[in-house]
């Protein structure tokens, strides 16, 4: 579902920020509202299903050993994903959380006034760190199917970008862009332009040519994909997240890393990536929830962008910030605001029975507002 040419106006421009501009409190500022403690808490895009079976017996098992340093689980680790990725060690860099490789390659691409495009709205980790690193941002609007607009992203391109953000599907809209244009996008591109693909929530995307494009590292290009095991594999809190480039671009971002992962987070991700049965799981019923939602949605007469990932967004028909508010008082956590979407709401998507009383509650609200105007 898209939205109309005027509902776009306000966003129809690139919007530009410079060092020292503030932008809005990124997705990162996780800053609760004082609520009940018992709330659905349905707005940081975590899964409630994990970490998975194979996972929680490696953490409870590893705390013995937590007095070592990791260094060969790191190696070990390290071989696992690149086996998984059907590509060489030297093309993997790990992180405390993907979040923390997006700072990573923020600075490596932002200091020294490096421009770096993004799409409007989307995940800001990256450009709200390139931002205190003194980088010059250029944010597009979304297409009106709120996918990310790879002509007029091309188009922002000058001599002085140095990176493109691609997060597919995206946050905080789910949509998602196919494999194929990404890969004409990046080959379009000058020599020196890095392309970041953050693929955090491929793995719930479903559709013709939506999938990874981390088979394109081979080509040589200056294409970075990143991973998290903070989604599919429920392990948000864990925090372990990799990316894949070319070996020297691995290199660089390395060394721009302050940390990396924890003997807990290294063991317990490794035993997460070969539990089939608990991801394939986790996704057909976050899938199936995010088909309950979608249907309750168009029987509500609200409107949503295609969602891909485990969250969906939709337009509430009321200023974000009054639904937001309604929801909470009925201890509902719900995303923030996005702009230009000023009335548009993101929910994660939590367990089946959390699901159903958002559902409920949903219908009350936009209901009783509807009723009251
Ligand atoms: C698109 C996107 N990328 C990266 C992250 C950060 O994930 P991590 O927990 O691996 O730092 C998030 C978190 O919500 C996200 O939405």
């Amino acid at each position: 579902m898209g939205m109309s040419r005027r509902d776009l106006l306000t966003a129809s421009a690139l919007v530009l920020a410079r060092p020292g501009a503030a932008i809005s409190a990124a997705n990162t500022a996780r800053t609760l509202p004082a609520s009940d403690p018992r709330a659905l808490v349905l707005c940081w895009n975590e899964n409630p299903y994990g970490p998975g079976p194979a996972a929680r017996a490696m953490l409870g098992s590893t705390i013995a050993q937590s007095s070592r340093y990791p260094d060969s689980d790191i190696q070990q680790f390290i071989a696992a994903l690149a086996e998984h990725e059907g590509t060489n060690p030297e093309s993997i860099v790990t992180g405390t959380g993907s979040g923390e490789l997006l700072c990573a390659l923020g600075l490596l691409h932002g200091r020294a006034g490096g421009e770096i495009i993004a799409a409007q709205p989307t995940y800001e980790e990256l450009a709200t760190y390139a931002l205190r690193s003194g980088a010059t941002l250029k944010f597009v609007p979304l297409d009106e199917q709120f996918r990310h607009d790879l002509t007029a992203m091309r188009a922002a391109v000058s001599e002085r970008t140095r990176a493109v953000y691609i997060c597919n599907p995206n946050n905080p809209t789910g949509t998602a862009i196919g494999a194929t244009a990404i890969r004409a996008f990046v080959e379009s591109l000058p020599e020196q332009v890095t392309t970041i693909v953050d693929e955090a929530y491929m793995d719930f995307a479903v559709g013709t040519d939506l999938r990874s494009v981390a088979d394109l590292i081979g080509t040589g290009r200056r294409l970075v994909v990143l991973r998290t095991f903070s989604k599919i594999h429920g392990m948000a809190g864990v925090r372990c997240g990799y990316a894949i480039a070319r070996p020297d671009i691995a290199t660089d971002i390395a060394n721009a890393r302050m940390t990396t992962p924890s003997i807990l987070a290294l063991r317990a991700a490794r035993a997460s990536l070969a539990d089939r049965a608990f991801l394939t799981d986790c996704r057909r019923r976050i899938l199936a929830s995010r088909a309950r939602i979608t249907t309750e949605l168009v029987r509500l007469g609200l409107k949503y962008a295609e969602p891909q990932g485990n969250f969906v967004f939709f337009d509430t028909g009321m200023p974000l910030e009054r639904f937001a508010a309604q929801m909470r008082a009925r201890n509902i956590l719900v995303g923030r605001r996005f702009a230009p979407y000023e009335s548009w709401c993101r929910v994660t998507i939590g367990t089946e029975p959390e699901v159903e009383v958002f559902l409920k509650e949903l219908g009350a609200v936009t209901t009783a507002d509807h009723g009251a105007v």
